[in-house]
C-alpha cells in the first residue's frame, strides 16, 4: 500500500522491486572484483544455481475461505519472540559493499529498523561491540569462524556475550575456503586486503600474538590472520565450543541427518541447514532438499535454514518444510550496495511483505499453518 500510495503521488520506489533487477543494479555499482566475491560460488556454480532452482520444485496449494485477513508471522526462537522468521545470514567483508566502508554497521541499523536479526560475521570491518551497539531492541547473533588459537576463539565468544549478542552461530563448513573460480580468475581474495579484520585487530589475544601493533604494521596482522584462521574442527571440539558461553549455540552447515543427531546429542541449541549459498563445495545437494531430513533428525530442536532464498515464496516454502526460521544472504548485500541501510531495509521489507501476502492469498494465516501438507512436489 505504501508503495502504491507513493506511486499515486508520483514517487516511484527508490530501489528495484524485481530481484533480478536489484541484482543487476548492485552489479553495476560494485567494482568487478567485489561483485565476483559477492556473486560467485564454488566450481561452475551448479550447486549455487540448484539452491534457487530447488524452490521451484515445490508448489504451494492455495486454501480458500479460511479467513486469513490477519497474518501472524511471529516465531519464538531460543526463548525470544521475533516478529518474523527471517534473519540476515552472516556475510563476511561487508565493508567492501558499502560506500563508507562500514557495511556491518549499516546492516546492523537495518536490523534495528526492521526487527530482522543480523547474524554478524566474524569477518567484519567494524568490531563486534560497535556492530552490536547498532541493533537497538532487535536481538543479534554472532557468527564464529573458529580460529586455530583456542584462546582467541574464547576471547571472541566472551566479547560477543559481553556485547549483548543473543546466540553464537559456529560455521563448520568454512575452515578452508572452497574453489571459487571467479575470485581465482582475478587472483583476488578480499580477506587478504584486510577489510574484515576489525574483530581480530581489536582483540587483546590477537594483538598479543603480534610483534607490532596492527595500526603500525597492517600487513603483519593480515599474515597473522592467515595463520590463525580456519580451525579444522572435529566432533571432539564441540563440547569445548559448547562450554565457551551460556548463549544458545547453533552449528551452521549441517545437511546430513546423522550430523544433526550427533550435534543434538552433544547439546547444541539449534542446527543451521546451509551449504553456504553454494560458495564452498560444488556438486552438493541443494540445501532445500536436505532440509526435511535435517528437520526430522533435529527432533524438535530449532532449525535455521539458508541458501537460495530470493523471494517471499521461498521463505514460506522453507517454513512449510520444517525450518523454524530462514536467513537470506546475497539479496541483502545487493540492497546494501545500492542504498546502505535503506537498501537493506528495502530488501527485508519486500521479502516479508511478499511472504505475508502469499500467506494471505493462499490461506495460511500463521506459521503453524505452514506444514508439508501445504506443498506439493512439482518436478
Ligand atoms: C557468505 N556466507 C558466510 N557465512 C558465514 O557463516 N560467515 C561468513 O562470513 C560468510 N560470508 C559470506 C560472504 C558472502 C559474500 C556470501 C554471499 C556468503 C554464507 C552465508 O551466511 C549464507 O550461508 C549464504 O549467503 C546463503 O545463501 P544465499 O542466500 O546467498 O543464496
Amino acid at each position: 500500500n505504501e508503495i502504491y500510495l507513493n506511486g499515486l503521488a508520483g514517487i516511484p520506489p527508490r530501489y528495484p522491486m524485481v530481484h533480478s533487477e536489484l541484482e543487476a543494479e548492485a552489479r553495476s555499482v560494485l567494482p568487478p572484483a567485489v561483485w565476483s566475491y559477492v556473486a560467485g560460488g564454488a566450481g561452475d556454480e551448479h550447486t549455487q544455481r540448484a539452491n534457487t532452482e530447488a524452490f521451484h520444485r515445490w508448489g504451494l496449494i492455495p486454501r480458500m475461505l479460511v479467513g486469513a485477513a490477519q497474518r501472524d508471522l511471529s516465531v519464538e526462537l531460543f526463548g525470544m519472540n521475533l516478529p518474523s522468521p527471517l534473519l540476515m545470514a552472516p556475510i563476511g567483508v561487508l565493508g567492501i559493499c558499502a560506500e563508507d566502508g562500514h557495511g556491518d554497521l549499516a546492516t546492523a541499523r537495518a536490523a534495528a529498523r526492521t526487527g530482522v536479526p543480523m547474524i554478524a560475521s566474524t569477518l567484519s570491518a567494524d568490531p563486534l561491540e560497535e556492530v552490536a551497539g547498532e541493533f537497538g531492541t532487535t536481538p543479534g547473533f554472532y557468527q564464529l569462524y573458529t580460529p586455530r588459537d583456542r584462546d582467541l576463539a574464547e576471547s571472541l565468544v566472551h566479547r560477543a556475550e559481553a556485547a549483548g549478542f543473543k546466540g553464537v552461530v559456529v560455521t563448520l563448513d568454512t575452515w578452508v575456503t572452497g574453489w571459487r573460480p571467479r575470485d581465482l580468475a582475478r587472483g583476488s581474495f578480499p580477506q587478504l586486503h584486510g577489510h574484515c579484520l576489525a574483530n581480530y585487530t581489536s582483540d587483546p589475544v590477537f594483538r598479543a600474538g603480534l610483534d607490532r601493533a596492527p595500526e603500525e604494521d597492517p600487513q603483519a596482522a593480515v599474515v597473522k590472520w592467515t595463520q590463525v584462521f580456519g580451525h579444522p574442527l572435529t566432533w571432539a571440539d564441540l563440547p569445548w565450543l559448547r562450554s565457551l558461553s551460556t548463549l544458545p549455540l547453533i552449528v551452521k552447515g549441517l545437511c546430513h541427518p546423522d550430523d544433526v543427531r550427533r550435534a543434538r546429542d552433544l547439546g547444541v541449541d539449534g542446527v543451521y541447514c546451509s551449504n553456504h549459498g553454494g560458495r564452498q563445495a560444488n556438486g552438493g545437494l541443494p540445501a532445500l532438499d536436505a532440509l526435511p531430513d535435517v528437520v526430522e533428525a533435529a527432533d524438535g530442536l530449532p532449525v535455521l535454514f539458508d541458501s537460495g532464498i530470493r523471494g517471499g515464496a521461498d521463505i514460506v516454502k522453507a517454513i512449510a518444510l520444517g525450518a523454524t526460521a530462514v536467513a537470506v544472504g546475497r539479496p541483502y548485500v545487493h540492497g546494501l550496495a545500492l542504498g546502505g541501510t535503506d537498501g537493506v531495509v528495502h530488501v527485508l521489507r519486500s521479502l516479508l511483505a511478499e511472504a505475508d501476502l502469499i500467506m494471505a492469498v493462499d490461506g495460511y494465516p500463521s506459521l503453524a499453518d505452514l506444514t508439508p501438507e501445504a506443498l506439493r512436489r512439482v518436478g
